[in-house]
């Protein structure tokens, strides 16, 4: 009798679905806190929560992935030890601080994007639960570029990451088979259709993730932000290589490839948009390669096992490569000529094996819809 009525309970009184998703991005690597272009799209993978408010002003949330229980109050004395429970908790705070309206509230989630392999689980988390507050708590009159801005707070604020607004924006903006070209100054952004005739696009995930002890996401924006302030600029967005070559002398060496770097990949965005809408996959494809070759040589993100997976891409023909992402492990995105799809995958889980004892795992890409309410 107890379950019979427990099950009817959750039945009729149920909470509402939410869901956001994980992101890829075609290129366009550590440009948006740099005040350059990105070109991300949201995935068919995603974190997806059901949420109910429970009048006690305490959130209680129940992760099925990791099976574990948390709860927390909606002060800032309050935040949760877990991680996985600050991103919810850094969320709430993000909102309260802009005057917006959180009550308590019950959630139990879980999601499919894969965890670091660079496609954004986290902003999945924090835009599913922007998502969900703006609807239940706040009649939607959070602009959906705010609900981005509250999600990247929540990693700059609770997280400790001082990342761009790309993810949680793709996250959040994603649309059904569309790239979005963000300019992350401005904040302006334009939908282009994936017509990927005779092509697709392949994530190759190493399943490595490299310690990021001493937090090198934030010194690699120290150093973009060293050479900006030099030149007497607020970010590298108007930065040019002789901008970068004047100062040289004045700047350390690390920081000088740091920069060279950042200047060279915000053309490559705007290359690869103009590319894409011509047709021209070959272009993409090699506009891809120089990145991957940035910011392993340039801006030392890459790792050993992410630039094998480049070199194998390079030997099958592959026609686009690079590491996608942050870096330090995670995957690889590669554009590749469908006659070459197959073989390209089962060399790549061969020499991997081979070489690191396990194999990669593999994802085709399906750009889907970001943030929604999954009931109507
Ligand atoms: C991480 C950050 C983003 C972006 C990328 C690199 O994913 O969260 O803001 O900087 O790295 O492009």
């Amino acid at each position: 009798m107890e379950n019979k009525i427990r099950a009817e309970f959750s039945k009729h009184f149920p909470g509402t679905m939410y869901a956001s998703a994980g992101r890829i991005n075609l290129i366009g690597e550590h440009t948006d806190y740099n005040g350059g272009f990105v070109f991300p799209g949201a995935i068919d993978k995603c974190i997806m929560a059901e949420v109910k408010p429970n009048g006690l002003g305490k959130v209680r949330l129940f992760s099925i992935d990791i099976d574990e229980y948390c709860e927390f109050g909606l002060n800032e004395e309050d935040a949760p030890e877990q991680q996985w429970a600050r991103y919810i908790f850094g969320v709430c705070r993000e909102f309260i601080k802009r005057g917006g309206k959180v009550e308590g509230f019950d959630a139990a989630f879980a999601g499919n994007v894969p965890l670091g392999a660079g496609l954004s689980s986290s902003a999945a988390l924090e835009s599913c639960f922007a998502f969900a507050i703006n609807d239940m708590f706040n009649d939607n009159s959070f602009p959906k570029m705010e609900l981005a801005k509250i999600g990247q707070s929540t990693e700059h604020n609770y997280c400790g990451v001082k990342c761009g607004i790309m993810d949680q924006f793709a996250s959040v903006f994603g649309k059904k088979d569309q790239l979005i070209r963000l300019d992350c100054r401005s904040l302006e952004y334009e939908y282009f259709p994936m017509k990927l005739d005779g092509y697709s696009l392949v994530l190759v995930d190493s399943r490595v993730k490299h310690e990021l002890v001493d937090s090198p996401y934030n010194k690699r924006r120290e150093s973009c932000e060293r050479v900006a302030k030099k030149l007497g600029l607020e970010t590298l967005r108007d930065a040019t290589f002789e901008d970068l070559d004047r100062i040289q002398n004045e700047i350390s060496a690390e920081d000088y490839k740091r920069a060279h770097f950042v200047i060279g990949e915000k053309q490559r965005v705007l290359d690869v948009c103009d590319a894409l809408t011509k047709g021209d996959l070959e272009t993409v494809g090699q506009r891809m390669y120089q990145t991957h070759e940035g910011l392993s040589k340039e801006y030392e993100v890459s790792c050993e096992e992410l630039d094998f997976l480049n070199d194998i891409a390079k030997e099958c023909g592959v026609t686009g490569s690079r590491i996608m992402g942050g870096g330090f492990g995670g995957c690889t995105i590669n554009l590749v000529k469908n006659d070459l799809h197959d073989k390209f995958i089962e060399t790549a889980k061969v020499k991997f094996n081979e070489k690191y004892g396990h194999e990669p795992k593999v994802y085709d890409v399906i750009l889907s819809e970001g943030a929604h309410r999954v009931d109507e």
